[in-house]
């Protein structure tokens, strides 16, 4: 429930991406916001105010000559109380309207009329055409320098049949965004190099080894601090998670990869975060061709160890202290025994423990912090929630680094 108790004033302008709006209200709702709906004329040739007054649970708006609110201001009412406007779809002509300030209908003028204190976000939707126009590349400018978060858009096959920007982005990378929006951005131009998932040592073309990881701890660390503002590279053994938005991913199979991405891209970035449950061994005899099963014979594997990625990240850490680096744990026995020792043993500031290794896949966790002061307990709570704690201690020590240097 990250939205909960906020009021999101939820404004469509006219586009084919309307049908997506249906689906931002819901889930608007089911992480606890509170949704009131305003359309522009054009956006009900779309979709009906019946639809997305079911969908808020409360009466939509789209005219500013609508008598229901008492004194008549629709346009100042709607958002005293509102903690974001999200008009989305955003047609060119809508982003037209925001540039020049206009007042010519209930939506354009409930944003002019809204307290500097309620952001104004927008999902840009047209066609790929539209999108490049010059004229719209000079509103979104205007609108952008005004303070407008613009959300998106993606690119893709448009409902118009050509391909290209302009794709409203879908209803879940919104909510991502709009949920990030509301998070202290404690990291802002920061550069985070963070590791997740498992390894994939090959045994041949089919066949290796691997372990339990899921990468959802790491993929939830990536995204808070993407949320907390900062620049984000996510290199990532193999796993079915999808990217968090607005996150650079890599994709990599065996440590060694691992290793070679994150040291070639190590160089500028202010933080790493090691998360991957890397393997320690991989297989030196690997065949290039299926293994055949031969009646009565056994597989001899030769392993060699793998390079310590995050050990070898820390020993390029600058005096001034970059990349701050942090590494995680998981112990089945004594953590807070060998969490101390194994942030000294690997050189780095800080270390997270996970209690016991029950965390493997599990949609919660239990974290328990390492540093030179000694050990901090976070209880156990859903992964984002341990993910965006960690990253408001990281971002503590770093302003203490960088207060130091
Ligand atoms: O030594 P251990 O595997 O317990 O250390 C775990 C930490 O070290 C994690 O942060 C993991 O990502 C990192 N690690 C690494 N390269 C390895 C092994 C572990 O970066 N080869």
């Amino acid at each position: 429930m990250d939205l909960k108790g906020k009021r999101i004033v939820l404004g469509l302008s006219g586009g084919v991406a309307c049908y997506k709006a249906a689906e931002l209200c819901r889930l608007l709702s089911k992480e606890g916001a509170s949704v009131q709906v305003v359309m522009s004329e054009a956006a009900c040739h779309f979709i009906t105010p019946v639809t997305m007054q079911a969908l808020s649970g409360q009466p939509v708006y789209t005219d500013q000559w609508d008598g229901r609110i008492a004194n008549n201001m629709a346009h100042i009412d709607l958002t005293r109380e509102a903690d974001a406007v999200l008009i989305a779809p955003c047609s060119a002509d809508f982003i037209r309207k925001l540039a020049h300030g206009a007042c010519d209908d209930l939506l354009s003028t409930l944003c002019v009329a809204r307290p500097a204190r309620v952001p104004l976000m927008i999902a840009p939707a047209m066609n790929v055409e539209m999108w490049q126009n010059p004229a719209t590349q000079r509103n979104v400018a205007t609108v952008r320098a005004d303070g407008v978060h613009v959300f998106g858009p993606g690119a893709g096959a448009q409902a118009c049949g050509e391909t290209g920007l302009g794709r409203m982005l879908e209803p879940a990378e919104l909510m991502e965004e709009l949920i990030a929006a509301f998070q202290p951005k404690v990291l802002k131009g920061r550069r985070v190099l963070i590791t997740a998932g498992p390894t994939f040592e090959a045994i041949d073309p089919v066949r290796g080894i691997t372990n339990l990881s899921s990468g959802k701890m790491g993929y939830a660390v990536a995204r808070a601090a993407r949320e907390a503002g900062a620049d984000v590279i996510l290199v990532s053994g193999p796993t079915t998670l999808p990217t968090p938005h607005g996150v650079q991913r890599i994709d990599v199979k065996s440590a060694q990869q691992m290793y070679d991405v994150v040291m070639g891209a190590i160089g500028g970035q202010h933080v790493f975060i090691g998360v991957a449950a890397v393997a320690d061994w991989r297989v030196v005899n690997a065949s290039d061709h299926k293994v055949k099963k031969q009646e009565g014979a056994s597989l001899d594997l030769k392993f060699a160890q793998n390079p310590d990625i995050l050990a070898s990240v820390a020993s390029t850490t600058t005096l001034s202290g970059w990349p701050y680096c942090v590494g995680f744990a998981a112990e089945s026995e004594n953590l807070v025994e060998y969490g101390a020792s194994k942030r000294i043993k690997k050189g780095i500031p800080l270390l997270v423990g996970n209690i016991g290794h029950h965390t493997f896949g599990s949609d919660d966790n239990e974290i328990v912090l390492f540093d030179d002061t000694g050990h901090t307990v976070l209880p156990r709570a859903d992964k984002l929630t341990l993910a965006r704690q960690l990253i408001s201690e990281i971002a503590k020590r770093i302003e203490m680094n960088s207060l130091l240097t």
